[in-house]
């Protein structure tokens, strides 16, 4: 299958500033070196504890956030992907290097380039609140990206806002109104109808249920398979609800501090977890079924700040595995076959 989005070696480091002169005493290193792909028609979730790093992935793989250094590639093909890499390692300071980046690679992205991409890729919130303005009524607030991207004028921009709104459920009708005069989930709809307006290829979604009771997140959840069944749309759903990820994706990455430990198709990382963070992570999922034992386990001890990540494995002192090898070395994510893998010295059999 083909990718449609792909990052490698990503990183996005947050400069830590002291003193008077604002001096660079650190980093936080929130996306420090993710290699992922999304193939089209994709769900992806991506998992993880409070703190690892899942917005800013998020953020930076759509340019909301510029990256410290790394690839992003949004349907770009494979010749040209190698080309780049071949050509970082052989010539890194050419005028070829920098040229073909600055065609394909999003990571080099500025500008009018980056106002582009904006209709391709867009984010939808855990909070609509944060991106519907309350004094605008609705009918503008879908206009808005029509008009910034100059995508259509009049009528025909009027349709379109008008067929969004029915996409997501809700009707023409409802319009003229303001945000306040709609539920938690009717908002949530609204800010998936702006996400979609300008047709883009690639959304990420950042808890975008987690606010909502849990019917509503169910019927929100269909309505996004529905929409990407018919719009061929690809998804990098963000979730520390594993029941949901588990669900609804088609394939999972596991982030911890700043890295992919797993990732794989939801029934082999829930069934047969092989990163000793991924199994803690199942474990202390609540599930529906009192037959079985998940739900009673909690995750012990907090995610290390990213400031000053644990040497070796960043996982490594919560892991009843860990021995001296995690705490010098670091494990890569090593692929076991299809979708599957797994960075860990010691996976579970
Ligand atoms: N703009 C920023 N400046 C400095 N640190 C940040 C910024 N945004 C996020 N962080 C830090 O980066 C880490 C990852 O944050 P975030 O991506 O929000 O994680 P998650 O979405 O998984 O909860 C956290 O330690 C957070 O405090
Ligand atoms: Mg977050």
């Amino acid at each position: 299958m083909e990718n449609l989005v792909e990052t490698r070696d990503l990183k996005t480091l947050f400069p830590i500033l002291r003193g008077l002169f604002r001096q660079h005493v650190g980093d936080v290193r929130a996306v420090d070196g993710i290699t992922l792909s999304i193939e089209r028609r994709q769900w992806m979730g991506l998992v993880g504890e409070s703190g690892c790093g899942k917005t800013t992935l998020g953020k930076t793989i759509l340019r909301l956030l510029k990256p410290t250094s790394g690839h992003i590639y949004l349907d770009v093909n494979l010749e040209i992907k190698e080309k780049i890499d071949e050509l970082e390692k052989t010539q890194p300071n050419s005028k070829a290097y920098k040229e073909i980046r600055s065609k394909y690679d999003l990571a080099t992205f500025a500008g009018s380039k980056l106002k582009n991409l904006r209709k391709s890729m867009q984010l939808v919130y855990q909070d609509p609140f944060t991106s519907l303005d309350p004094r605008m009524k609705i009918k503008d607030t879908l206009l808005e990206p029509i008009s910034v991207h100059g995508l259509m004028k009049g009528q025909a921009a009027k349709e379109r806002v008008g067929e969004v709104m029915e996409m997501v459920g809700l009707s023409q009708k409802q319009l003229p109104r303001y945000p306040h005069q709609f539920s938690g989930g009717q908002r949530q709809r609204i800010a998936i109808a702006r996400a979609l307006v300008t047709n883009p290829q690639f959304v990420v979604f950042d808890e975008p249920t987690s606010a909502l009771d849990v019917s509503v997140q169910a019927q929100i959840l269909i309505l996004l398979d529905k929409l990407k069944q018919e719009h061929n749309l690809t998804y990098l759903y963000i979730t520390h609800d594993l029941s949901v990820a588990e669900t609804v994706c088609d394939s999972i990455a596991v982030m911890y501090l700043g890295k992919i430990v797993e990732m794989g198709n939801p029934s082999d990382i829930f069934k047969k977890p092989r990163h000793p963070y991924s199994r803690a992570l199942v474990l202390s999922t609540p599930i529906a079924d009192p037959t079985r034992k998940r739900g009673r386990h909690v995750l012990p001890g907090e995610v290390p700040s990213p400031a000053n990540p644990p040497p070796g494995c960043r996982f490594h002192p919560r892991c009843d595995r860990a021995t001296d090898e995690c705490k010098t070395d670091e494990p890569p994510l090593l692929s076991e076959g299809g979708l599957r893998s797994v960075a860990c010295f010691h996976p579970i059999e």
